[in-house]
């Protein structure tokens, strides 16, 4: 098996806030359940013409900007999205022409909020065969776009961004330690977008063009079975938890995170999280959380981080990853 490390990060997410504030003018919510309930403050929203690819390219050159990266060279660009600008063409291929990208794969992959873990460890693989050399792996969602701005379970909770990865071939030092990956399709009802099927596991769907979710059984789910994937990872790789400098798990939630740490015995303090100022942007949690935790002098190389990937699926995934990035160029702009 080959080597591969992660050498640089990029992000993006768009101008325009939704605050907890703008909520409470669109449906009945108010700024203190929002953030008891949450965690949540704001949000970012695209333009009615700024879509999935637009944020890609953005966070892609975020990436080549702060770490002198060129990108013509990639071999394969895979995407994790739900809300591609279209079911098809794939984003990837959008962005290999917007990126001019001569001769790379481009592909889309389906795994909801875990579907950044997912593609990470889809490009480990290629890389680890022989097979590729240089990839690019982009986590983005604009799930403002199918959101229903009358509902005030959902409509609290979702933002649009993006984050990207190089993975590059590497045989002196590499980045990946140790996995987890897991399905649990009897939970598919529990949020989705119904679309050429109004029906999974018997049960009929609410067919709207918007996100469907119910809530309380997502939270319930995740706290079950969360914490102990994440022990597998741990007991696989031989590293204990207390190793690990800092943990990632999808930004949903902060009332969800806590009972994560609770059950894990792992302190709140080291967790990073993109929540805050984002809510929870689905394939894009992750990595904006881990760049705002390099952004913030907080997240160095030779750090551990164990990132946790979770939602519609029901699927999941989890990465255990030594930092060891290339040294920035520029000093980036705040988010
Ligand atoms: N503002 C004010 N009140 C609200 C509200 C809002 N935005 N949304 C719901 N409520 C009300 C409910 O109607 C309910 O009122 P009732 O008791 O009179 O019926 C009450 O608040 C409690 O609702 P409940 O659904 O139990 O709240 P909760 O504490 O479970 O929080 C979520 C709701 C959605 C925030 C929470 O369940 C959650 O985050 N779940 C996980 C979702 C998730 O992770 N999704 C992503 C998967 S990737």
């Amino acid at each position: 098996m080959l080597g591969a490390r992660i050498t640089a990060i990029g992000t993006y997410v768009p101008e325009r806030r939704l605050t907890n504030f703008d909520l409470e003018q669109m449906v009945d919510t108010n700024n203190e359940w929002i953030i008891q309930r949450t965690g949540i403050h704001e949000r970012r929203i695209t333009r009615p013409d700024e879509y999935t690819s637009d944020l890609c390219v953005s966070a892609v050159k975020d990436l080549m900007q702060r770490y002198n990266k060129t990108v013509e060279d990639v071999d394969m660009i895979i995407v994790a999205t739900s809300t591609p600008d279209f079911p098809f063409p794939s984003v990837s291929s959008i962005i290999q022409d917007r990126l001019k990208i001569s001769q790379t794969g481009a592909i889309d992959l389906s795994a909801a909020c875990a579907g950044f873990v997912y593609a990470l460890h889809t490009a480990h693989c290629y890389i680890a065969s022989g097979l590729h050399k240089k990839i690019l792996v982009i986590g983005a969602d604009t799930i403002s776009k199918i959101t229903d701005y009358t509902d005030r379970n959902t409509c609290i909770l979702f933002g649009d961004g993006a984050g990207a990865v190089l993975v590059e071939r590497d045989e002196k030092s590499k980045s990946f330690i140790g996995f987890h990956l897991g399905s649990d399709g009897r939970g598919a009802q529990h949020v989705y977008r119904s679309g050429l099927s109004k029906k999974v596991n018997d049960i009929e769907l609410i067919d709207t063009q918007y996100l469907v979710q119910n809530g309380r059984e997502v939270f319930r789910w995740v706290v079950r079975n969360v914490p102990d994937s994440i022990r597998q990872i741990s007991e696989k790789t031989q590293t204990s938890l207390d190793q690990v400098d800092w943990f990632i798990p999808h930004s949903a939630n902060l009332r969800l995170i806590e009972p994560i740490c609770e059950k894990l015995e792992y302190p709140i303090k080291k967790t990073l999280y993109s929540l805050v100022n984002f809510g929870n942007t689905s394939a894009a949690t992750i990595p904006l959380a881990l760049d705002l935790g390099i952004r913030g002098g907080k997240v160095k190389n030779g750090d551990r981080v164990l990132m946790y990937g979770f939602g519609s699926g029901l699927v999941h995934a989890g990465q255990l990853l030594q930092i060891n990035f290339d040294q920035q160029v520029t000093v980036p702009t705040p988010l």
